[in-house]
């Protein structure tokens, strides 16, 4: 440790006399390797979404140049938290010294240098899960077609048994679709087993579509989607999900736990966006199992802002149309630990902010250039604590302008849907309170809707 901060002073002192000394060039092992170690390589490593592994010096070598690159214009490590607000446990940003440890090597030609100076490698989970999961269900299997009508495939629920015979206390859980490439998201609802329950068996409702696919305006919103609530029923919400940047959901770092019952059943809800091409998707859920039960719980919590036509509907041509609220009050002291921003291609802007009950305001999360790819979980490194009364507003800006560089069409009107090209604005959070509070009476929605999934 004492080494490396040397190094790192004696470069910013003089970068032309560091290059002449062998013993203190930047070089693969002894600077780069543990900068990947730490921040690249849970994408950079076989089976994971990044296409080149960063475990080798030969894997690595080739993208020096780009990494320089990469790093300095911080589109690596994707992180998109404003750090003026919140500290998170998963920040996974590069200090301003790594990236010009980095720019320094790849600027020196990207010496090896010597093996003896590499840092233990990292024993990554087997298989390519990020968890070592105790437990793992498999999923549905779902056929997607490379070219439905209007490349539409609706959301559907498919049921499967858990398998879990004992209340189980899970502490952490990853859901991994086996075609990351078709997969909008895929969540998890976990229900009391009914005798009459109907094990894979997707159950849908078809909506109303023009013909580029979006749904026709409804005054109720997107959930008026037609979906029997009987299928979530008994259920807590969405308890996990899977989107394009986020699969794991640690509630270890809190020291909390999540309780499946006995004979759960467990309630996928999966949406396939078609790519051309015929596949089949195999997820898996995997969990981490807790040995005692603990004392505090993690629960997950989701709002949508108001989504019929008459509130949500971004004008064509707008680079800045602001959503209406999303608005909650905690009915009792919570600890905030955790933040998902959801919105569509369209989405720029998403906020967080805590007014207590004296009437202070506090932003707890800003993410100021939302990326529909790269849809992150911010774990807040120290847990807010936030008094009963308080209220949590969500506030959200969307970009609709040919500026938007994933904008499909700025010359339509957009509405609350289902499709990535309609959209959504929908903040999940977490919050970990005493074990036996009832998980549905946490949170008043105050303007929008709770998420129930349905
Ligand atoms: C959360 C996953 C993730 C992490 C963490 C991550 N990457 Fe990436 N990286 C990707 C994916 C996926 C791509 C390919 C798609 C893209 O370019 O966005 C990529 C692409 C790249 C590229 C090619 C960029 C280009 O413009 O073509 C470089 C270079 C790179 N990453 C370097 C890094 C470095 C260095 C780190 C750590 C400091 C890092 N990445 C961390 C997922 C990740």
């Amino acid at each position: 440790m004492t080494m490396r901060v040397w190094v790192t002073g004696f470069l910013f002192v003089g970068i032309a006399a560091a290059a002449e000394s062998s013993s203190s060039a930047v070089t693969y092992h002894k600077d780069i390797l543990p900068i990947l170690q730490k921040n690249c390589q849970s994408c950079h490593r076989p089976g994971q979404v990044a296409p080149m592994s960063f475990l080798s010096y030969e894997g690595t070598r080739p993208w020096a140049k780009a990494m320089k690159v990469a790093v300095a214009t911080k589109k690596m490590p994707p992180w998109f938290a404003d750090p003026q607000f919140g500290h998170f446990a998963n920040d996974r940003s590069l200090k301003q010294s790594d990236i010009d440890t980095i720019a320094k090597w790849a600027d020196s030609g990207a010496p090896e240098g010597n093996a003896k100076d590499a840092p233990p490698s990292v024993k990554w989970p087997a298989n390519g899960w990020t968890i070592e999961p105790d437990l793992i269900v498999n999923g549905p299997e779902t056929a997607v077609p490379a070219h439905p009508k209007n490349n539409v495939i609706e959301w559907s629920y498919v049921i499967v048994p858990s398998g879990i015979t004992q209340d189980t206390w899970i502490t952490s859980m990853e859901i991994r679709p086996s075609e990351p490439s078709i997969t909008h998201h895929i969540c998890v609802f976990f229900k009391p087993h009914t005798d009459d329950v109907k094990y894979n068996e997707p159950v849908w409702a078809d909506r109303e579509r023009d013909d580029n696919g979006s749904a026709v305006p409804s005054a109720a919103g997107v959930n008026g989607r037609g979906i029997p609530k009987s299928i979530t029923e008994g259920s807590n919400g969405i308890e996990g999900c899977y989107v394009p940047g986020q699969l794991t959901q640690d509630y270890r770092v809190h020291g909390a736990a999540k309780l499946v019952k006995a004979g759960s059943d467990i309630v996928f809800q999966i949406h396939y966006t078609p790519n051309g091409k015929d596949l089949v998707d195999r997820p898996r859920l995997g969990f981490t199992i807790a040995k005692a039960p603990p004392q505090r719980v993690y629960v997950s919590l989701g709002m949508s802002a108001p989504s019929d036509a008459k509130n949500f509907a971004i004008p064509p041509n707008t680079g800045n149309w602001e959503s209406p609220t999303a608005e909650a009050t905690f009915t009792q002291d919570v600890e905030l630990v955790w933040m998902f921003p959801h919105m569509h291609v369209r989405g720029k802007e998403m906020t967080y902010r805590l007014v207590y009950p004296d009437g202070k305001t506090e932003t707890v999360l800003s993410v100021p250039r939302y990326d529909f790819n790269w849809q992150l979980g911010y774990d807040l490194a120290k847990p807010v604590k936030v008094p009963k009364g308080t209220r949590l507003v969500v506030t959200a800006h969307y970009d609709n302008s040919v500026n938007n560089k994933f904008n499909p069409d700025p010359n339509r009107t957009v509405y609350y849907g289902d499709m990535t090209w309609e959209e959504m604005m929908y903040p999940f959070f977490s919050v970990v309170v005493d074990a036996g509070v009832d998980a549905r009476k946490i949170i008043k929605i105050d303007r929008g809707k709770q998420s129930d999934g349905a």
